[in-house]
């Protein structure tokens, strides 16, 4: 049986700059690996070294089957310093979309993946003065290098961004961190939909680029007996994330799991006999149950899948993850969701936020030589997207 996706539909891998480029000296996340309360995370060092080897991930990609790539822009490399704008680093990112196009990928450009620069933390990040201004201003500096880009997200994951945030700053104020049920932090919540509805409209006027934003959808389902908390807490994180981005060009949808709610707020599914390495429950059918609620509330605007995919040592297990939460897109589709893309996380094993050991890759990397191996699974999706079909 052959189930086949829109025509025209972007089938490709999403990476982030802070996670692939490598010494990234100037970012919050380089400050906090290297303070001595580092909480023990790992360094991302010369991470995979993707800042120099972007031509050949791409290669990599495009020679698979796919037609798109999706990365990010890194704001401490473009303005180092306040208002000092650095002609290489655009240069440089120029070349990847220049690369990208070249290779017939579509390019979705991210502008921030949960790093700014450190003078911008120092000003208090998104609380300080001036962070929607200081946000517009790279906005309009990155949009110089956007020619021929169709697709762009302001901010990568805010709900998460809210959320770490929010625990730095009840560390910061002598609180405890909250490992269970932490909620985004609503004033970082509402300066991230101020930065977005800020920049959004620039870009657009600039590049005729379609723009929006990519939000973590936990595919939220109530613990027996909870129905009315997991209603109200779905409202607090649809109200917040999606609700603003109802007039826009499009939404991503970011979907790894699902989770339950119950009285104490979201909770892990418990006893789950079949997890991945970060802990998640092994959900494959979530991307489905993501993608319908996402549609039940910003109703027609068009949405990408920007990242979906498990961190296994095991590629078959990879490939039968997708396999399912393919299946469950697909039936989302053929229910009526506009839905315009599929982008796996990730394209490269990549530093997964303070450890190495998460390999999401379709692609893995010896990091001494930094040698790339492709897995069979970046040519079982290859297929499926020269395809536009699940086959099987
Ligand atoms: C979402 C984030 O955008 C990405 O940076 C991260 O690596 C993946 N989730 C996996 O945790």
């Amino acid at each position: 049986m052959s189930r086949s996706f829109p025509d025209g539909f972007l089938w490709g891998a999403s990476t982030a700059a802070h996670q692939i480029e490598g010494n990234n000296l100037n970012n919050d996340w380089w400050q906090l690996e290297h303070t001595a309360a580092n909480h023990g995370v790992q360094f991302s060092g010369d991470a995979v070294d993707s800042y120099h080897r972007y031509q050949e991930d791409m290669r990599l990609l495009a020679d698979a089957g796919f037609n798109a790539y999706r990365f990010s822009i890194e704001w401490s490399r473009i303005e180092p310093s306040p208002g000092r704008f650095s002609r290489a680093e655009l240069a440089h990112y120029r070349g990847m979309i220049d690369t990208a196009l070249g290779l017939g990928l579509t390019p979705v450009v991210t502008l921030h993946h949960f790093t700014h620069p450190i003078w911008f933390g120092e000003r208090g990040a998104w609380l300080g003065d001036g962070a929607v201004d200081a946000f517009c201003r790279y906005a309009e500096h990155a949009c110089t290098i956007l020619d021929g880009v169709e697709w762009v997200c302001t901010i990568n994951e805010p709900n998460i961004v809210a959320v770490n945030h929010g625990q730095q700053r009840r560390l910061a104020e002598g609180k405890e961190y909250q490992f269970v049920g932490a909620l985004p932090d609503p004033e970082i919540g509402q300066a991230l939909i101020a930065a977005h509805r800020a920049a959004a409209p620039l870009v657009r006027a600039a590049t005729g680029a379609k723009v929006g934003w990519t939000v973590a959808n936990q595919a939220l389902l109530p613990a027996p007996g909870c129905e009315s908390k997991h209603a109200e807490v779905r409202h607090i994180w649809e109200d917040m994330y999606l609700e603003p981005v109802r007039n826009d060009d499009f939404v991503g949808v970011q979907s790894y799991t699902s989770q339950l709610v119950d009285d104490n707020g979201v909770v892990p599914h418990p006893d789950h006999p079949d997890n991945t390495i970060m802990g998640w429950a092994y959900r494959p059918d979530a991307l489905g149950i993501a993608v319908r609620q996402t549609r039940d509330v910003v109703g027609d605007v068009p949405i990408v899948v920007t990242e979906n995919g498990i961190a296994t040592p095991d590629d078959s297990r990879r490939i039968a993850y997708t396999e399912g939460a393919l299946t469950a897109l697909h039936e989302a589709i053929s229910e009526g969701a506009d839905v315009r893309g599929y982008l796996h996380w990730s394209l490269l094993d990549n530093f997964e936020w303070g450890r190495w050991e998460p390999t999401f890759g379709l692609v893995t990397v010896d990091r001494e030589t930094f040698e790339r191996r492709p897995k069979p699974s970046l040519h079982w999706l290859g297929q499926i997207a020269q395809a536009n079909a699940l086959t099987s």
